[in-house]
């Protein structure tokens, strides 16, 4: 393993970042008060902050499904055709959905994964991410639930890798 532990800086401490999942989880709850709200998270990035946001919506009957694409080409550059990997195991049809992201980069991959679960009926289709990159859109995607914009700098931690090393750590680094 590519070894990068002296070059890593907290970004966004633990204490802030699950301040904001809460807050988000809140404005959430308010939106989907009194219905069935699908939850899909992306692996294997979207894993931390989907179950720490579940953790705190309230108001709402919570399912869950997996996910796992991925893009065509190398890992930093997304070459804008994604591959399902692990497909959902239920239907979304006439489910209202929320995609659950770590992190908003080019849009290719989420712009796709919208275009390919629309066709499947859904109730609806909203997206949240914990992370979002606008300086590096080449595609646009309407994100509904944003944790943070963060400018254009390597990031891993809470849930995102570095070479599928580093998802464990609890905060949000980024790499100097
Ligand atoms: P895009 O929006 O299609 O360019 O791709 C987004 C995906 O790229 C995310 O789901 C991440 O897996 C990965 N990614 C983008 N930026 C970063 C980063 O700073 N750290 C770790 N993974 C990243
Ligand atoms: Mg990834």
């Amino acid at each position: 393993m590519n070894n990068i532990d002296d070059k890593m800086k907290t970004l966004i401490s633990q204490e802030k970042l699950e301040k904001r999942i809460s807050e988000l989880a809140e404005e959430i709850s308010r939106d989907y008060a009194g219905k069935e709200l699908h939850l899909i998270c992306i692996l294997k990035g979207g894993v931390m902050f989907m179950t720490q946001l579940a953790k705190h919506i309230t108001n709402c009957h919570v399912s869950m499904d997996f996910m796992s694409v991925s893009s065509y080409g190398n890992e930093r550059v997304s070459s804008g055709k994604v591959r399902i990997v692990k497909d959902l195991d239920e239907s979304i049809e006439d489910r209202d959905v929320l995609i659950v992201e770590d992190i908003i980069d080019s849009g290719r991959t989420l712009s796709h994964l919208l275009e390919m679960l629309g066709t499947r009926n859904p109730a609806s289709i909203r997206l949240c991410t914990m992370l979002d990159k606008p300086s590096r859109r080449e595609v646009d995607v309407k994100v509904d639930y944003v944790g943070f914009t963060i400018e254009d700098k390597f990031v891993l931690g809470y849930g995102l890798d570095y070479d599928q090393f580093y998802r464990n750590i609890p905060y949000i680094a980024v790499v100097e």
